[in-house]
C-alpha cells in the first residue's frame, strides 16, 4: 500500500479517538498512546529515513516535525504515569491530542505533498511494504 494512503489512515483511526476524548470518554486514552507511539515509530523508523535519502525534501520540514514527535513522546511518557482519576491525565491528554491534531495537520499539508510530488506512486508503494512489514516485525515481538 501506498505509506502515505497508510500514514493519513493512522492519523484518520486517531482522529476517532480524539472525537471521544473530546466527548470526556477517558477511556480511549491507553489507545491513543499506543496508536500514536507505533505511528510515531514507523514515521521515524521507516518512513522518515526513506525520504531523507532525498536530499530535494526539506530537511528543515522534517527537523519540525521530529520535535513535535518529541513533544508529543514526553507526554505519552508521563500520561503513562499518571491514575486516570488524576487532574493532569485528562489535562495532559487533552493537550495530546490538540498537538497531535496540528502535526497530523502539518504533515499532511506540508510535508506529505512535497514528498508525494519527489518520490511517486511506486517509490511511495515500496515505502509503504516496508512499513507493513515493521509493522509485522514488531507484532511478532
Ligand atoms: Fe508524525
Ligand atoms: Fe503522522
Amino acid at each position: 500500500m501506498d505509506a502515505i494512503v497508510m500514514l493519513k489512515d493512522d492519523h484518520k483511526e486517531l482522529e476517532r479517538l480524539f472525537k471521544k476524548l473530546s466527548k470526556d470518554d477517558l477511556s480511549v486514552v491507553p489507545a491513543i498512546c499506543s496508536t500514536l507511539t507505533l505511528h510515531i515509530t514507523v514515521e521515524e523508523q521507516v518512513f522518515f529515513p526513506e525520504i531523507n535519502k532525498r536530499a530535494d525534501v526539506e530537511a528543515d520540514d522534517i527537523a519540525e516535525v521530529l520535535q513535535e514527535h518529541h513533544l508529543l513522546k514526553v507526554l505519552i511518557s508521563e500520561i503513562r504515569e499518571l491514575q486516570p482519576d488524576d487532574i493532569d491525565y485528562k489535562a495532559k491528554a487533552g493537550v495530546l491530542s490538540e498537538l497531535a491534531r496540528h502535526h497530523h495537520e502539518e504533515e499532511e499539508e506540508d510535508l506529505f505533498p512535497e514528498v508525494r510530488e519527489q518520490l511517486g506512486r511506486k517509490r511511495l508503494q515500496e515505502i509503504g511494504a516496508k512499513m507493513e512489514q515493521f509493522k509485522a516485525d514488531l507484532a511478532k515481538g
